[in-house]
């Protein structure tokens, strides 16, 4: 299968590089993109020997392209656009992080192109437009999220679903106070208790964002509507997410807590091959599997998701904005984190819904809200 790995150089795309390696002579890499870690991307050139490389900046590029004289370099969100654009590929993986994933995923449906989408925030800003475009073409939008992989798997005839469950590990603060959160550091925030992932997705999981995010993800992804679709808090994350048919049959997809079997279920759909995972699973060796109602007190950017969602039109792209921006400020420690919901439920509340919008609406949404929250955060509002 030829692929390309936009994001090659994060959490998931390492995996994924991970996952190919694993599996001799199945995968051909046309295309690996990066963003400033060219040192990893280096290697991974050499590890993969690919047609093509981008990373973010120009000069990056300058410097691979002294270096690798036979593969074509390209930089910035029009190169990610012109690698996802080449038709050459089979099927791409969509991994960079944040908004950067939506342009090179409609380049990619333009051209027919499969895509394993593990960019969330992609169908966050624009699920409507691109579940449709992706119909029209016949492209197949694969979920790489370990829940949306799952429910693709339990899902068979759609008309008799009674509703989604998507599971929450609950993140490292599922045990703490609100006065906990308020007062939550960023090396506290960063250490999610089961996954190892990007620092962005890591902070979103802690507030339960990412879980927000996730139930607009699969609204889009399954066209369920948002009160079909239930967050159950499960700790161990060993079931990933499950299916309640009419019926009262539930089915649920198991296994561990790792990133290389749905991104390798993504990547090979719909075959099923040996790879990384060599581990069998053992019911008793998990024994016990907790679950529990998310607290939406605690957790208040998990109902402004839901609330988000259901508004539909832009809200979404302006929560998603508002949240990205606030995430970075948070990294950056100067906003709290409780700061984060309070920024990004200001800015909901605050815009007027365009229903149905085209996707400059979207972006031009997107960069007033973005402009707006650094200069909410530059005047210390929120602090
Ligand atoms: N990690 C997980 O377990 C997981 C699970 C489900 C879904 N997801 C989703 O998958 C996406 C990636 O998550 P992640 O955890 O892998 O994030 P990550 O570790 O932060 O990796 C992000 C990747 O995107 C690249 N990138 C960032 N900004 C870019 C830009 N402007 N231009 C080009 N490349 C850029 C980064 O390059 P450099 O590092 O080289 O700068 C890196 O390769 C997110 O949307 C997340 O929600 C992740």
């Amino acid at each position: 299968m030829k692929i390309s790995i936009l994001g090659s150089t994060g959490s998931i795309g390492r995996q994924a590089v991970e996952v190919i390696q694993k599996m001799p002579g199945f995968f051909e890499v046309v295309s690996l993109c990066g963003g400033d870690n060219v040192e990893l991307l280096r290697q991974q050139i050499k590890l993969l020997n690919p047609k093509n490389v981008c990373v973010k900046s120009e000069s990056n590029a300058q410097l691979l392209e002294k270096e690798f004289p036979k593969i074509n370099v390209f930089h910035g969100d029009e190169g990610l656009v012109e690698i996802a654009s080449d038709k050459t590929n089979e099927r791409i993986l969509v991994s960079v992080s944040g908004k950067t994933g939506l342009k090179p995923t409609l380049a990619a449906i333009e051209k027919g192109v499969d895509i394993a989408l593990a960019n969330k925030e992609t169908l966050v800003m624009a699920g409507d437009i691109v579940m449709k475009r992706a119909k029209e073409k016949g492209v197949k939008i694969l979920p790489v999220d370990s829940e949306h992989g799952a429910i693709h798997q339990c899902l068979s005839n759609r008309k008799e679903v009674e509703k989604l469950i998507i599971t929450a590990s609950g993140g490292p603060f599922r045990e703490k106070t609100i006065d906990d959160i308020k007062h939550a550091t960023v090396e506290e925030t960063l250490h999610h208790p089961r996954w190892n992932m990007g620092k962005k997705i890591t902070i979103d999981s802690a507030t339960l964002m990412n879980k927000g995010l996730e139930v607009i993800e699969a609204h889009h992804l399954f066209d369920m509507p948002y009160d079909k679709i239930q967050v159950v808090v499960h700790p161990q994350s060993i079931v990933h997410s499950a299916v309640e048919y009419v019926d009262g049959s539930v089915i649920a997809q198991l296994g561990f807590p790792t990133m290389h079997i749905p991104i390798q279920y993504a990547l090979t759909y719909p075959n099923r091959f040996e790879g990384i995972e060599t581990r069998n699973f053992d019911f008793i060796k998990a024994a016990r599997l907790d679950f529990d109602a998310p607290d939406f007190e605690k957790f208040p950017c998990l109902k402004l998701a839901f609330e988000a969602g259901k508004a539909g039109g832009t809200v979404p792209v302006v929560m998603n904005a508002a949240n990205e921006e606030a995430v970075f400020a948070f990294l950056n420690e100067k906003i709290s984190l409780w700061n984060i919901y309070e920024i990004t439920n200001f800015m909901v509340n605050s815009h007027e819904n365009i229903e149905n919008p085209s996707i400059e609406q979207i972006f031009e949404t997107d960069e007033k809200v973005r402009n707006s929250v650094r200069n909410l955060i530059k005047d210390e509002k929120f602090v």
